[in-house]
């Protein structure tokens, strides 16, 4: 990574309260335009350390910086930073284009330039057709655009979003996420973005930073969080899968406590085994590999595939599957089954 691409740098952020560690220890750079996504479930720190980079929180120990310069000291205003706030925070005696000209007006821009500036900002978010419209009468999602159009005016070194679309319901939160993805990449705009959603960073997120107690579990592109999990807390917060404890040995074969036995490529040792549910096959698919009788505990119908819950012996697995019309598998019934070797994955095996 070269240097000068680095647009935010926390190096050894700590924040304490009392004796609580809310953030215990972050150390991350975020390159220039690149969109970087703090997933982790509630209460974990992630808008603790997106406010320590605000310039709303004093981190306890570390540094942040921003293009180079260490702005740890530096209040918040004076950090070039646009924030969208989870309830947007708009004002409500103000028209639409009144929101997004405040800020305009503090940094002391021109009538002319200033009226330039909120057109085209208010061009790209689409809400052109309602710039004298008050809050009150928008939308949820009208109104999170306006929060951002307030934001990107300003044209921040760091756009930063917690949470943005936790008020709005799951349609629309995918439709928005999609603009928001789009608009993020055409102005190349460095963005931090929180979220306890795993699919939302999935799918807007150049690189993922996992976090669990005020610590960081793994920071890797969404493809290497979900396919290569660092950890049993990374596997089973980023999608669904089964844990299977036992042995490798020599050649690489685990064996599960159960008895199950999968071919890996890891060194010899206790272990952990992440099976994705996508990766346990019907044996007819997969006639090449090994079969397993499971007896199905659990079938849920999702339309595009049932989910099983399946046990074979003491081990359980789950797996996700097509069948044919009328021949769904029951609760109790026994099928044949394979496991894709390429689905297994190895994770450290903590106490
Ligand atoms: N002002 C505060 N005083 C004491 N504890 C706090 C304060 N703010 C946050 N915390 C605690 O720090 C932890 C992290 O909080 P937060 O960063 O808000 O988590 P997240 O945004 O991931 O849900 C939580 O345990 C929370 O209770
Ligand atoms: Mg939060």
């Amino acid at each position: 990574m070269q240097a000068q691409n680095v647009v935010v740098s926390f190096k050894n952020i700590q924040k304490t309260y009392g004796g609580v560690k809310a953030v215990a220890a972050i150390s991350l750079d975020i390159r220039k335009g690149e969109l970087v996504c703090l997933l982790g479930p509630s209460g974990c720190g992630k808008t603790t350390t997106l406010r320590m980079l605000a310039g709303f929180i004093d981190p306890t120990g570390g540094d942040i910086s921003i293009e180079g310069q260490d702005v740890t000291k530096l209040p918040a205003y004076r950090r070039d930073i646009g924030i969208v706030f989870q309830n947007y925070a708009l004002f409500p005696h103000m028209t639409v284009a009144k929101n997004v000209e405040y800020g305009l007006v503090n940094i002391g821009m021109r009538k002319a330039e200033r009226r330039e500036r909120i057109q085209d900002i208010l061009r790209r978010v689409e809400l052109q057709h309602l710039s004298d419209r008050y809050p009150r009468a928008l939308s949820g999602g009208q109104q999170q655009r306006v929060a951002l159009a307030r934001a990107l005016a300003l044209q921040p070194k760091v756009l930063l979003l917690d949470e943005p679309f936790s008020n709005l319901d799951a349609q629309l939160r995918v439709r928005l996420r999609e603009d928001l993805h789009g608009l993020i990449k055409s102005l190349n705009m460095t963005t931090l973005f929180v979220t306890h959603d795993q699919e939302e960073a999935l799918t807007l997120a150049d690189r993922i930073v996992v976090m669990n107690q005020g610590l960081v579990e793994q920071i890797g592109s969404p493809e290497e969080v979900y396919d290569a999990p660092a950890s049993r807390f990374v596997a089973q917060f980023i999608g669904t899968c089964a844990l299977l404890e036992g042995n490798i040995d020599g050649s690489g074969l685990f064996t599960s406590n159960g008895g199950l036995r999968l071919p890996t490529k890891a060194n010899p040792g206790p272990a952990t085994v992440v099976v994705r549910p996508e990766f346990v096959r019907r044996a007819d698919e997969l006639a090449t590999l090994q079969a397993h009788h499971a007896r199905v505990e659990a079938s849920d119908y999702h339309g595009h595939v049932s989910r099983l819950q399946l046990s074979i012996g003491y081990d359980q697995l789950l797996m996700d599957a097509r069948f044919p019309v009328g021949m769904k598998p029951q609760r109790g019934d026994t099928i044949k089954i394979a496991i894709d070797p390429g689905g297994v994955r190895v994770v450290p095996n903590q106490v």
